[in-house]
């Protein structure tokens, strides 16, 4: 059997992302912006997040692939890009949780190269004792402090993405 402990209820996470729905659209009320969800961890959020944005935005995608075991490896490389244009932009990144902080700074990188007039993140978790590189997160949905998390979107092999709330996984 899964062995799991709750962390953050459906309520819980529905209240929050209210609140960064809210701080979005009044940050950028008068600026259209170009969410860009990163696949597949943010797509439960993602949809959640931007009918909770009353300001312009496009949407687009992003996905990443890792190599070598485990969540987070050395070497990362876009499987899928944004098909908008990113030119003189204002961007926003959708993250499900940022580890380490090697996808964010990779993608960040890769939409700053292109001429991203910005690019701000939003992540529903912040695991912020584990990262490795030092990089802003400009709108933060929970800071937890360790352990492996699954549903919302969170996955664990393929699994668990479509439990409606989080959980952490004992023994993964
Ligand atoms: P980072 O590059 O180390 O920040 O890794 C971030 C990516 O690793 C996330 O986008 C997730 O796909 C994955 N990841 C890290 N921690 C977890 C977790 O607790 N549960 C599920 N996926 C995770
Ligand atoms: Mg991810």
């Amino acid at each position: 059997m899964l062995e799991k402990e709750l962390i953050i209820s459906q309520a819980d996470i529905a209240g929050r992302v209210k609140e960064l729905g809210a701080a979005i659209s009044k940050d950028y009320a008068k600026s259209p912006l170009l969410v860009v969800g990163i696949l597949n961890g943010s797509f439960i959020f993602m949809a959640d997040l931007v009918r909770e944005i009353q300001s312009d935005i496009e949407i687009d995608f992003m996905r990443v692939a890792s190599y070598g075991m485990g969540t987070s490896s050395g070497s990362l490389r876009l499987t899928k890009d944004v098909e908008s244009d990113i030119k003189d932009k204002d961007v926003l990144i959708v993250e499900d949780i940022i580890d380490t902080g090697r996808t964010l700074k990779y993608l960040r990188q890769s939409l700053e190269e292109r001429g991203a007039k910005s690019v701000r993140v939003c992540a529903l978790i912040d695991k912020k004792e584990r990262r490795e590189i030092d990089i802003p997160i400009d709108y933060v949905g929970f800071e937890v402090k360790s352990g492996f998390l699954v549903g919302y979107g969170l996955d664990c092999r393929e699994q668990y993405r479509h439990f409606p709330e989080i959980y952490h996984l004992i023994d993964p």
